[in-house]
């Protein structure tokens, strides 16, 4: 078991050196006409755009300052194998919901998830448009700025339930998950699909939807919100109930405590 301890100044430096990353998400405008602001990634519709590259570089030189000696696992950088085994290792998406901010739709996310040697102990997920900092620490409960978060406890047929679509690989997906998608449409309230999966995981935690699950993810699109959920009594396994394995892609459902059991079963189905 982890005996890292995060202080109260540590923390709050952390949230100020994400809050200015989110200043300069903010300042973005016509992404899609800036010469050279976007670069293909590999699968279907997967971009990476000169913000993204420039959060991370900002949130990597702040967090080594705070945290000399610590690894980092990033969505834009190449990740040598083996940076979760030893020691405190950062997983980073600089900005989740890139094609919604390449959109200007403003739906986007700053997730950091810190792990101590595969053990969750910190994450935070910045909203920088509505200001909103999702956070949790180990064994101390999850926080949507200064106030306590609890997942709802909603019965199926009320549950509203999000979801993300693999959008990058969608052919390998698409077909058997659209019809998941649809015994869920059947079976709940309604569904929704927001385009960044960690605020998808910080909204269950908070109580705002019930259950969110994806095909597959990836370390940095869940580190974050894997503990912030938790922390707020929710549960997350992969789509066949068992435990993520940290640092790897992996299908996800997260739920209230009340749904992720029958969420399994109406998914697998
Ligand atoms: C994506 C978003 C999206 C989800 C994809 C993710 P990105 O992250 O979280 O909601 O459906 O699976 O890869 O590429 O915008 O950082
Ligand atoms: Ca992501």
């Amino acid at each position: 078991m982890s005996d890292f301890i995060l202080t109260t100044a540590l923390k709050n430096a952390v949230f100020a050196l994400i809050r200015d990353c989110g200043a300069l998400i903010r300042s973005a405008h016509d992404i899609e006409r800036a010469r050279g602001a976007i670069t293909d990634k590999a699968g279907a519709a997967n971009y990476v755009t000169v913000y993204d590259v420039k959060v991370q570089e900002k949130l990597i030189a702040g967090l080594t300052e705070l945290f000399p000696g610590a690894q980092f696992l990033a969505e834009e950088k190449e990740n040598a194998p083996g940076l979760l085994e030893n020691g405190l290792c950062f997983i980073i998406d600089p900005i989740d919901g890139t094609t919604n901010f390449i959109h200007e739709m403003h739906c986007s996310a700053i997730s950091v998830g810190l792990y101590d040697r595969k053990e969750p102990v910190f994450g935070a997920v910045y909203d920088p448009y509505l200001d909103e900092m999702f956070w949790a620490v180990r064994g101390e409960g999850a926080f949507l700025n200064d106030r306590p978060l609890g997942v709802a406890d909603r019965p199926l047929e009320k549950a509203l339930v999000s979801f993300g679509s693999s959008p990058y690989n969608r052919r390998e997906f698409g077909d058997g998950f659209f019809k998941q998608l649809y015994r869920v449409f059947l079976a709940t309230a309604d569904i929704r699909r927001g385009g960044s999966a960690a605020l998808d995981l910080c909204f269950v935690a908070a109580g705002r939807t019930d259950a969110f699950f994806e095909q597959v993810l990836s370390p940095w699109d869940y580190a974050a919100g894997y503990l912030i959920l938790r922390e707020a009594g929710g549960v997350i396994t992969d789509l066949r109930g068992q435990p993520l394995k940290i640092g790897e892609k992996s299908s996800v459902l997260a739920a209230n405590a009340v749904l992720h059991k029958e969420m399994l079963s109406l998914l697998g189905d």
